[in-house]
């Protein structure tokens, strides 16, 4: 069998390759070679083929197709295997699916979600070929206690890997969204499974508004989400972005199994966008408000009211400032 990540690197090395040439530097017949090219021309790589020239790659197409994101990836667990689909329900949900039959690192990808899963319940708005929604599988053997900074280690990388390849830098909003000129440019929707109190596994869910322009959100979403093309004023490389956040994701992860999560703590407490603001956070059971003064060593909010201090581990933030999200 012909890797595809192999044909198509022959084909990006040279402006034309023949048949007979990729034929004998992939160990094939031209007839196989034949075959692959067809292939490709219906994962949308357009090829064109020249009498006595051969074949000339003319354009790849912007799908987030394993072998274009793993193409020089630099980790040794997450994103070694990628799972990759058109469409899912939810990634999150294909995931927990899975799992028996994943290894620890894989990623899910999809270019849409049909019923895209936020926080709280809510659904997360996923349209095709535009963001990047994936899911994450890992198994840390960590405390239970320390897990929910996880999605904090989450959202720390993707605000970094914004920054490098884009050159502007999210603000974290604790404990799981993205902020950046106001705007909700990604959210991470982290799920634990296991037994009897024992983890076995945690899906990072992440949605990355990539591409989207403000019409392209529903009408209720158009206040308070932004892509990273329209706040940046271009289109975004959905791949080199994807490569990027694994590469990061991987280097943060691997810091707080074996540090902690000070560094993470510290960059959510200089990049954020929830200290120092008046705030009602939505806990499931209990609403709570009063201002963000501070983020705990546990990964916990700290919230001032009348004078007393009080910790919130995790729930939904609204501000109720004018500037508001
Ligand atoms: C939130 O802000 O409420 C969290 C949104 C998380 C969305 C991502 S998209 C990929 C993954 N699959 C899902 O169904 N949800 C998460």
């Amino acid at each position: 069998m012909i890797k595809i990540a192999k044909i198509i690197d022959l084909l990006a090395q040279t402006e034309y390759i023949s048949g007979e040439d990729l034929a004998d530097q992939l160990g094939v017949t031209r007839a196989a070679v034949w075959k692959q090219i067809e292939v490709l021309r219906e994962l949308g790589y357009e090829i064109k083929a020249f009498p006595r020239k051969g074949y000339l790659l003319c354009s790849k197409p912007d799908r987030l197709y394993p072998w274009e994101v793993g193409k020089g990836l630099n980790t040794q667990l997450v994103g070694k295997n990628m799972e990759y689909y058109d469409e899912l329900p939810s990634t999150n949900l294909q995931a927990k699916e899975m799992l028996g039959s994943l290894s620890e690192g894989t990623v899910i990808l999809a270019e849409s979600q049909t019923q895209g899963r936020g926080r709280l319940g809510r659904n997360w708005f996923s349209p095709p070929g535009i963001g990047i929604w994936m899911s994450l599988v890992l198994s840390p053997k960590l405390p239970p206690v320390e897990l929910p900074k996880l999605t904090l280690v989450a959202a720390v990388a993707l605000s970094q890997a914004i920054f490098e390849v884009l050159g502007v830098r999210p603000l974290v909003k604790w404990p799981n969204d993205l902020y950046l000129n106001g705007r909700k440019i990604s959210g991470i929707l982290t799920e634990l499974v296991g037994e009897m109190g024992r983890l076995e596994y945690l899906i990072l869910g992440v949605g990355i508004n990539a591409n989207q322009k403000l019409e392209d959100f529903p009408e209720e979403l158009r206040d308070k989400a932004g892509s990273l093309a329209m706040i940046c004023g271009k289109q975004i490389d959905r791949k080199v972005l994807l490569r990027r956040y694994l590469e990061l994701m991987e280097e943060e992860y691997f810091r707080a199994l074996r540090e902690g999560f000070a560094q993470t703590l510290e960059y959510c407490r200089k990049y954020t966008f929830t200290l120092g603001r008046k705030v009602v956070v939505n806990g499931g059971v209990k609403t709570l408000s009063g201002t963000a003064v501070g983020i705990a060593e546990d990964g916990s909010l700290i919230l001032e009211q009348n004078g007393k201090e009080f910790k919130v581990i995790t729930g939904d933030v609204n501000l109720i400032n004018k500037e508001q999200e």
